[in-house]
């Protein structure tokens, strides 16, 4: 059995003063929560704070971007080693708003899969089509081709020390959530294109759902067969909400 994962996405959010306010009413939720993992995703100035706050407690936390290189003159990027020095057991990679627009591109997502691996930080590998591909038929090209890309570069076992999140460009922020069946299709598509390389690493890998998720509509699309937890942006931002949303999850 997978053991589920619902992860927040804070994206370019917070403050000190609200973030601690935050982390402090999760983390006392949490206790509270059996048989899921927990975990936040701050912006990276945050990240001592929620190391600070967040250790010994139930919920990790992990960054929303990383750089393919490991250090040197690249001004402005964090490496994967930094993130460890902060405690960071995850990191997002290959988000649709840094894909469409930072300009990163299926080779970039896979060298920072790659580059956070390396440093033992689990990626959270995101694919999704958007609202044009879906009405063009075309998403299961989209997200095979956004998940080929990163097994042909990082090999199939390298999925066994990572999650994947589908999250539908059109579903991210927009109150509008695939349906659990929508999900599921998908999910369970990108399932058997781990299947076809290792059946083993593919019954094991979480596959996460994102876009629009809610308190209200976690438990339908959790209870889908390939369907292993949440990746949370708006509604991580206010803990109840979000602590409902792992309740959901729990085993
Ligand atoms: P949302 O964002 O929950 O606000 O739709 C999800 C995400 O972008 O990870």
């Amino acid at each position: 059995m997978r053991r589920k994962l619902v992860a927040g996405n804070w994206k370019m959010h917070g403050n000190l003063a609200s973030n601690q306010a935050l982390l402090d009413t999760i983390a006392a939720g949490m206790k509270r929560i059996q048989g899921m993992d927990c975990a936040v995703c701050v912006p990276f100035p945050y990240l001592p704070q929620a190391q600070s706050r967040l250790q010994r407690t139930e919920v990790a936390w992990g960054a929303q971007n990383v750089s393919p290189h490991a250090q040197g003159a690249f001004t402005g990027e964090v490496s994967a080693s930094m993130l460890v020095d902060f405690g960071c057991r995850f990191v997002i990679v290959g988000h649709s708003e840094r894909r469409t627009l930072f300009g990163e591109d299926d080779s970039t997502v896979a060298a920072k899969f790659m580059a956070a691996q390396g440093s033992g930080i689990l990626p959270i590998l995101c694919v999704g089509e958007t609202l044009q591909e879906r009405e063009s038929g075309i998403t299961a090209q989209v997200v095979n081709r956004q998940l080929d890309a990163v097994l042909d570069a990082a090999g199939v076992a390298a999925m066994a020390k990572a999650v994947i999140a589908y999250e539908p460009v059109w579903a991210i922020g927009t109150g509008r959530t695939a349906t659990p069946e929508q999900a599921q299709e998908v999910h369970a598509l990108l399932r058997a294109r781990v299947s076809d390389r290792d059946p083993g690493v593919a019954r094991g890998v979480r596959i996460l759902y994102g876009g629009s998720v809610k308190a209200g509509n976690a438990a339908e699309l959790f209870a889908k067969a390939d369907i292993d937890g949440g990746l949370i942006g708006g509604a991580s931002l206010v803990a109840d909400d979000f602590l409902a949303i792992c309740r959901a999850a729990q085993g």
